[in-house]
């Protein structure tokens, strides 16, 4: 009996005194001795190397509540904010410390952020479990205390942070340039201690972002920028072989700059690390553009059969470009670098095959008629553009090219157009220039003009979204056609609302007609 009671006892003891030291740790944590050294963490806890840049994001974290980093592409930036998160849970006591995420998109935020978060924490053998739907749990039970997840901006309402209680919250937005200006707001909600952080981080793409404005002096924030030419493949500084193969490359650079050339936005951003400067004469104000990136676009499905634009290659170095729109939505068909028109024309009958309704527009100057003839004879629903004609407004338009760019800006001010992300179509768009010309009319830059202007590649992407948009309207009636196209076919029925592509198709009338 006796023993039996100070077995017991011993056991009683045992466990108060190991639940007191779980309230002692609790109420007064023993510091983690890498609370102050995230660098260290990284080095020492995951074996890993960082660069030069890359500490000076850490040390930011630790040392300032908001950081901006403004970056060229391939940096490791999403690399090492996923560090910061695996540091932030592992080196503040249990249950004090919280990650949340963010990305424009959900693949932004699973297949890149919290992949790499989940990668730190099976190196580290950290903490928890870190799922697939980007949650970080505490405890291997689906019921675990939380500590971190990760969510696109969609998925955020307006109450989603209102349940973080911890002292140390570390806030994450990867991609930054693309998350909505409310979401700003609500982090601002949450991050109300000295010890939270904020870490925004992305390409500097578009000026008019809530990311540009955080990365503005006296924003408050401690931004850091990370120039391209300053990562380790351009610089002395050394990183392990393996890092280096990861990291911007000078192949990348070199051919960015012949495609889009070195003034331009994009070079500006992806290989800079900076934003880029508009003037008011580019065609689609960037603040429009970007916005056009992925829109649900209202009262549109995108199930429409409609249009497809087709811009031909007319020196060796062009690409021949194809954008289908449907309802208003965009996507990339083909490009290819052929320059020869059987092999184009098969891939864009290829293309239009077995989708009743479908149309095209391709261009017709140049060699690009030989495609549309093969086409055309062919019995496919082909339309050659010209972009040098008379537009319809002649009071307005230079030509029918400067006043099918204007619709096609309009759409982007109206909000009905939805983009790809597609990096040469919006380095275009953006690069492309417009004038009042001396005689008070609108005048869009011709290719000729633009390549010689950015010394880069022809903008084949924007004339070949363009002519997508052309045949929507169907606006192929110019001036002088008027005489020849029945008078029934006039303007007011061609609206898309007037038309029944099945019946009479003025499309093949005025096929018949150029
Ligand atoms: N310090 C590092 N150690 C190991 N791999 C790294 C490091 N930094 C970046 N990487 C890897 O390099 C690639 C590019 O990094 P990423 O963070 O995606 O760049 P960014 O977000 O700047 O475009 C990724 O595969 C990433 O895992
Ligand atoms: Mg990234």
């Amino acid at each position: 009996m006796v023993r039996y009671g100070q077995r017991r006892e011993g056991f009683a003891e045992r466990a108060l005194s190991d639940a007191l030291a779980l309230v002692a740790e609790r109420l007064d944590p023993q510091p983690s001795p890498w609370e102050n050294d995230p660098v260290g963490w990284v080095n020492t806890v995951l074996r890993e190397y960082v660069w030069s840049k890359q500490t000076e994001i850490l040390e930011s974290v630790r040392d300032h509540r908001y950081t901006a980093v403004k970056s060229c592409h391939d940096a490791g930036k999403s690399f090492i904010a996923s560090r910061a998160a695996a540091w932030w849970i592992d080196a503040h006591p249990p249950q004090s410390a919280f990650v949340v995420s963010t990305a424009p998109t959900w693949p932004q935020v699973q297949a890149i952020l919290w992949r790499e978060i989940a990668r730190a924490h099976s190196r580290g053998g950290l903490q928890g479990k870190v799922t697939l739907d980007c949650v970080w749990r505490l405890g291997s039970k689906q019921h675990g205390e939380i500590v971190g997840y990760g969510r696109k901006p969609a998925d955020y309402n307006p109450d989603a942070f209102q349940g973080i209680h911890q002292k140390y919250v570390l806030v994450l937005i990867d991609e930054a340039n693309g998350v909505p200006a409310n979401l700003w707001d609500a982090v601002d909600t949450i991050v109300t201690n000295t010890y939270c952080r904020v870490l925004a981080i992305g390409n500097p793409d578009n000026p008019s972002s809530h990311f540009a404005s955080v990365c503005k002096a006296n924003s408050g924030w401690n931004v850091i920028r990370i120039d391209g030419f300053q990562t380790p493949n351009f610089t002395d500084e050394w990183v392990p072989e393996y890092l280096r193969d990861l990291l911007l490359s000078k192949e990348w650079v070199e051919e960015r700059a012949l495609r889009w050339g070195k003034n331009s936005p994009l070079y500006t951003s992806k290989v800079r690390g900076e934003f880029p400067i508009f003037s008011d004469d580019s065609l689609v104000p960037p603040a429009w553009l970007y916005d056009a990136v992925g829109r649900k676009i209202p009262g549109r499905t995108g199930r429409e059969p409609g249009v497809m634009g087709l811009d031909i290659a007319r020196t060796g170095q062009d690409r021949s470009v194809c954008y289908r729109q449907r309802g208003g939505y965009v996507s990339e068909v083909f490009k290819t670098g052929t320059g020869d028109l059987v092999e184009l024309s098969e891939a864009m009958k290829e293309a239009m095959r077995g989708k009743p309704g479908l149309r095209a527009v391709g261009d017709e100057a140049g060699v690009g008629a030989g495609v549309i003839d093969i086409m055309q004879h062919d019995g496919f629903d082909i339309f050659g553009y010209n972009g040098g004609r008379t537009p319809r407004d002649t009071e307005r338009f230079l030509n029918a090219r400067s006043e099918d760019f204007w619709y096609l800006r309009e759409r982007f001010q109206e909000g009905t157009i939805s983009l790809p992300d597609d990096e040469d179509l919006i380095n275009q768009l953006l690069q492309l220039k417009w004038r009042m010309n001396g005689r008070n009319k609108i005048e869009v830059e011709t290719k000729d003009d633009y390549r010689k202007r950015t010394r880069a590649g022809s903008p084949d992407e924007a004339d070949a979204l363009m002519m997508a948009f052309i045949g929507e309207e169907m606006p192929m009636i110019r001036p002088e056609e008027h005489e020849s196209v029945d008078s029934a076919l006039t303007r007011s029925q061609l609206e898309p609302d007037g038309l029944n592509y099945g019946q009479s198709d003025p499309f093949n009338v005025l096929e018949v007609v150029w």
